[in-house]
């Protein structure tokens, strides 16, 4: 069964291609290569013994999509990762986020239809919930307000989808994966995240300033209301997140027919605070962080963890790694990637 990895070359989808490969699946990529390495191909094949089918091309640019799908018109289903996600950037340049996430996602449902492929699962995130009024949050919550414009695309990405099966203008069956925070890389150190430039997420920033890149990593405040006063999240590790997706293709195809999407958190179900992540690292490592507690960062909300449990019982998907596993092979890699460089 051949499958389409968007954005297959990035951070989860690369930890996703892996894992299809090594449950049998045919994977092609299309990636654009704007926040990923080409490298990455051949570090997938290292683990798995097979270079990814690969095309290089932009998802907004209606033409080449509709011809990359008449092409490809054996697809059985897509899983559709590609999309821009640093909030800070969405906040200075809300059109570049609008109309990437969004003119990519509108060309690949058309493509679908043109094609008559039923299946995808699409990247969202817990980011739809906010602050939730109630913890751990369930995917009943209510959405609220974005407050970033990448949030807002996700908001509407999960809206265009559910339109799509509504308006029973094609086929499609699809599955909506809200992430939690993936961090971690997978046990080889041969992929991993790969941020251009300073990243803007805690764990990369974690390592690069252990290894040296960083002078310092800045804790974004201490004020909050959570037992050490940092703002808790649910950390997964980015592998557990990667065989979600595997298992929500499956299930899609085995289906047939969902009258709506169907909606997952992927959290662990577990929320740690910044401070105890540092302490993790520490821990598993032995390396002594340099940080500092400053004023908090504009748009961070204070605490936010899964229920995972319709994961569990739908899908038979739960999250397996915790936390020190976790740092330690983001630290494994960040050691990996700083001896190549
Ligand atoms: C954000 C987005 C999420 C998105 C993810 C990936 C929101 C609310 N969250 O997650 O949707 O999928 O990025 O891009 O929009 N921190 C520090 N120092 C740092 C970096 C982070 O203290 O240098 C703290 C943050 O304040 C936060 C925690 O670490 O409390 C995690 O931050 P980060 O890794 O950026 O993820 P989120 O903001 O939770």
């Amino acid at each position: 069964m051949k499958i389409l990895v968007t954005g297959g070359t990035g951070y989860i989808g690369s930890h996703t291609v892996v894992e299809l490969q090594q449950k049998g699946y045919e994977v092609i990529i299309v990636d654009n290569l704007s926040n990923s390495n080409i490298n990455v191909l051949s570090n997938i094949e290292k683990i798995t013994g097979i270079h990814p089918e690969f095309e290089e091309f932009d998802l907004i640019d209606p033409k080449r999509t509709s011809e990359f799908f008449k092409k490809h018109y054996d697809i059985k289903a897509i899983i559709h990762f590609a999309a821009y996600k640093a909030v800070g950037e969405s906040v200075e340049n809300p059109l570049m986020y609008y109309g990437n996430n969004l003119y990519s996602l509108v060309n690949i449902l058309k493509g679908m239809k043109e094609n008559e492929i039923e299946n995808f699962v699409f990247s969202s995130s817990c980011t739809v919930y906010g602050q939730p009024d109630e913890l751990p949050v369930s995917e009943k919550a209510p959405i609220k307000k974005a407050m970033s414009p990448y949030g807002n695309t996700k908001q509407i990405s999960e809206e265009i989808i559910t339109d799509t099966i509504h308006s029973k203008s094609q086929k499609l069956n699809a599955i909506l994966l809200r992430y939690f925070n993936p961090i971690g890389a997978h046990e080889t150190a041969l992929i991993g995240e790969l941020p251009l430039g300073v990243p803007n997420n805690l764990m990369p920033f974690i390592t690069q300033t252990a290894i040296g890149i960083r002078e310092q990593l800045k804790v974004f405040g201490d004020d909050y209301q959570t037992p050490d006063g940092t703002a808790i999240r649910d950390y997964i590790h980015v592998v557990d997140l990667a065989k979600a997706h595997v298992v929500a293709v499956e299930r899609l195809v085995a289906e047939k027919c969902l009258k709506k999407p169907e909606i997952f958190n992927l959290g662990t179900g577990n929320g740690y605070s910044v401070l105890e992540v540092i302490n993790s690292f520490e821990k598993v490592t032995g390396e002594k962080l340099n940080y500092k507690i400053v004023g908090r960062r504009p748009g961070d909300i204070t605490k936010v963890w899964a229920n995972p449990e319709f994961a569990e019982k739908v899908l038979g998907w739960k999250a397996e790694k915790g936390l020190d596993e976790m740092t330690f092979s983001a630290w494994k890699w960040e050691k990996a990637i700083t001896k190549i460089k």
